[in-house]
């Protein structure tokens, strides 16, 4: 039986990514995760029981324990989600990005290159998935996509964090020849977002009759993709990628802020309608937008992220399956009807920031 590790599969993308790897595939998932704040065996509840799914709690900068799981489990691949990935946490810290995503991509190449040269003819099929960001492309202005000879302009240290990533992965193709492909994805939305993120922030706090935070202007533009069709795109990496390539991914959904507030405002609307809602009314309130308020500008905040896909829908036949609209309704529905995941999650945070503006917090 073929066998995939997932790093970070405790966390947003990588748990849905198990659940859809269990579902349409035939292979084993053991996932790798050191369950930091972001990360929680509650995102993976539902298949803890299932017969081909495994958890192994560990560091990827641990270059020990990932080579003893490599032996242990023989994975066939290795899809690397595994990050520190909050933009605001970088800026406060970029220490932490530096050891998870640069120090652990390298350690976790290291480990995997030794295994990969073990395997010798049965590592024929052997690949290594790297996950990143269409935010290792820096900033567009109002014209342009990021392709994937597009160069790269980090303007984060999470988005250096991850572009150091992957130009070690790249390396280790080059100079090692192992076997790796790189994907660089815009910003996800959907079920399981640790709620520090724009889309399930804003949710929590509008339903709570909360302020709702938009950095500067509002204006920064980011192309929304819902996570499943991520999913679904690293999995045709995976599958029919082409060794030593890398793959944009995106939504073809490009929206500024206000207007993805506007659209999770009135989607929350739909099914908890504001004018009913006793947080609202006790703040006199009619209406989720009333509580926008307009906050200082996040330091090097990029201005707009925009993603040709051309090339995994041309050579990998991959395409978006989730229309906004209904991505976002789908989303609205999981974290209203998952509050208990929310307090959960929220309750074992750790680090300086709070996960949301204060009410008292105006510009
Ligand atoms: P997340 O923060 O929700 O989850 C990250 C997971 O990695 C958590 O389970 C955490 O416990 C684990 N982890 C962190 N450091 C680790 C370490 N040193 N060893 C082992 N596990 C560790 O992140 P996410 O949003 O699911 O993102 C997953 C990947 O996708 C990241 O590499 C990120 O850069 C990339 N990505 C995310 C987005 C997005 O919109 N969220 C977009 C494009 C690319
Ligand atoms: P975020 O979800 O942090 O993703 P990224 O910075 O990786 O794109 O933020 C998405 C956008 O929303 C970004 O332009 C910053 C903005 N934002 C706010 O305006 N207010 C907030 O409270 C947060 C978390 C983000």
């Amino acid at each position: 039986m073929d066998t995939i590790l997932v790093t970070g599969g405790a966390g947003f993308i990588g748990c849905n990514f198990v659940r859809m790897a269990l579902r349409q595939t035939v292979s084993r998932v053991v996932v790798f995760d050191k369950l930091t704040y972001a990360g929680s065996l509650l995102n993976l509840k539902d298949v803890e029981h299932h017969p081909r799914y495994e958890f192994v709690r560990g560091d990827i900068a641990d270059r020990r324990l990932v080579a003893e799981v490599l032996q242990g489990f023989r994975p066939t691949s290795i899809v690397h989600f595994a990050a520190e990935t909050h933009v605001d946490r970088s800026i406060e810290g970029p220490r932490n990005f530096l050891d998870a995503n640069v120090i652990g991509t390298f350690e976790l190449l290291e480990a995997a290159l030794a295994y990969y040269r073990g395997l010798g003819e049965k590592g024929r099929d052997f690949r290594f998935v790297h996950v990143s960001t269409d935010e290792v492309y820096g900033s567009l202005g109002p014209q342009g996509y990021f392709r994937e000879d597009s160069h790269y302009a980090p303007n984060s240290p999470y988005a250096a964090s991850k572009a150091a990533a992957d130009h070690f992965v790249r390396a280790y193709f080059r100079t090692f020849n192992l076997p790796t492909l790189i994907t660089n994805c815009s910003n996800n939305y959907g079920y399981y977002q640790f709620p520090e993120k724009l889309v399930p922030l804003m949710l929590l706090n509008a339903a709570a009759g909360r302020n709702l935070p938009i950095y500067g202007d509002g204006l920064n533009v980011r192309d929304w993709l819902f996570v499943e069709d991520h999913c679904a795109a690293v999995l045709a990496v995976l599958r029919y990628g082409k060794i030593g390539e890398k793959y944009n991914i995106g939504g073809g959904n490009e929206l500024n802020n206000l207007q993805m507030l506007e659209a999770l405002c009135s989607a929350l609307d739909e099914r908890l309608p504001a004018k009913e809602n006793p947080a609202l009314k006790a703040r006199g309130l009619t209406s989720y937008l009333q509580l926008r308020v307009f906050v200082p500008d996040r330091p090097g905040h990029d201005r707009r992220y925009a993603t040709d896909t051309s090339r995994i829908r041309n050579e990998l036949g991959w395409r978006p399956a989730c229309r906004f609209e209904d991505g976002i309704r789908r989303t609205v529905r999981w974290y209203l009807d998952n509050t208990a995941w929310c307090e959960t999650v929220l309750a074992g945070r750790s680090g300086a920031r709070p996960p949301f503006i204060p009410d008292n917090h105006q510009s």
